[in-house]
């Protein structure tokens, strides 16, 4: 609508200013819906308020060719457009999508996207699966047990003497204020898997066959290759009629689908209250090969893992809950494995805490 239309004015009658008036502001705010970007706004603004051409400006010329009587009332309608008009400008500037500086945060589609990080097992709990898996697909099932344990199950129900050096607090850690308690229910941090033996025997008869993986606590300083808590894969085998070559064979097997089938095993003399035989197992060197090295300490074998026969002694603790456990019918053999060592000695990693340090450059080798 061009400036003229509603800007001709022929009197200065209240009826012909209401007209007049009226007709600019319907203008105005229909001009101000209709804005809808900082361009817009600026035409408004100009066509508006201009110097020269804006409307206001064209009206304040009412005011001078109005006759003395009706200054006042051409006056006071003219301060009310005016107002209307500065009103519907602030209104525009201040609300959202007509604003400049929203136009400026709009979504730039050329920026690199915010990244996520994926998660991923760490290290440690692949090992874990890992070990679990290589016994789980020889039919065994996986148990857990508690990590604060009673005496009874750690050491005694083990066969631990009453004075085994194990048991000093030099070596466990022990929950304060027990000295009530009788020394079989005293409470501590398991110091191995192996009292989740004696909970699985008293839980079931047998046959058994199961892997625990779990954490265990040491009162240990801790050094490059020591942590005071660190994991263990328990594994426990008892039917009637099993045998060292039973041992002999699934711990080759295991250590060949968990090093390679080049691995050879070879079962070392040793001692543990609760096997007997005991055995500790040493892998040919995976670094050299067998033919000695720094990390074999020229020896060609790497020590990774405790084992033996069930003592009888232990049986016969599991068979005051579970009689079948009984030495004469069946036997049984069991073994330990630290996973940190494993997971070292897989990944060449030399130093225990960076498993611990939560360091995404270590961490992020192993997605
Ligand atoms: N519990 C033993 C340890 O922590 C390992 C082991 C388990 C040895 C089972 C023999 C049989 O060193």
């Amino acid at each position: 609508m061009a400036n003229e239309e509603i800007l001709h004015l022929s009197s200065f009658d209240d009826e012909s200013l209401n007209a007049a008036f009226a007709a600019l502001e319907q203008r105005a705010r229909a001009d101000a819906a209709a804005l809808d970007g900082p361009e817009s706004m600026e035409a408004f603004r100009l066509r508006w308020t201009g110097r020269k051409q804006g409307r206001l400006n064209d009206v304040s010329g009412w005011l001078k060719a109005a006759p003395p009587q009706a200054k006042k009332s051409v006056g006071e309608r003219f301060k009310s457009l005016k107002d209307l008009v500065e009103g519907l400008l602030d209104a525009a500037a201040s609300s959202g999508p007509t604003d400049a500086a929203p136009a400026a945060e709009a979504i730039d589609i050329t920026l690199p996207g915010t990244q996520r990080l994926v998660g991923a097992e760490h290290p440690i709990t692949k090992t874990l699966h890992e070990i679990v898996s290589v016994f789980a697909a020889l039919g065994y099932s996986v148990g857990v047990g508690p990590e604060v344990e009673t005496d009874y199950y750690n050491f005694e129900s083990m066969n631990f003497p009453p004075g085994h050096p194990a048991r000093d607090t030099q070596d466990t850690l022990v929950i304060a204020n027990q000295e009530k308690r009788s020394l079989r229910d005293r409470l501590l941090l398991r110091t191995h898997t192996s009292p989740v033996q004696m909970r699985t025997m008293e839980r079931q008869p047998p046959p058994v066959r199961i892997v625990i993986p779990g954490k265990v606590h040491r009162n240990d300083a801790a050094d490059a290759t020591h942590s005071p808590i660190f994991h263990q894969v328990e594994g426990l085998c008892v039917d009637t009629n099993i045998t060292f070559s039973d041992l002999k064979g699934t711990l080759d097997h295991a250590m060949k689908a968990l090093f390679g089938s080049a691995v050879k095993t070879r079962f070392f003399p040793s001692f543990f209250p609760f096997t007997e035989p005991s055995a500790d197992v040493q892998i040919s060197c995976i670094f050299c090969g067998g033919k000695g090295c720094r990390k074999c300490k020229q020896s060609g074998w790497i020590e990774l893992l405790g084992c033996g026969m069930v003592d009888p002694a232990v049986f016969a603790f599991a068979a005051e809950k579970q009689p079948a456990y009984d030495p004469r019918k069946i036997s049984g053999f069991a073994f330990g494995m630290g996973v940190e060592r494993i997971a070292m000695m897989k990944y060449g990693i030399s130093e225990i805490g960076q498993f611990y340090a939560g360091d995404m450059r270590f961490l992020g080798q192993f997605v």
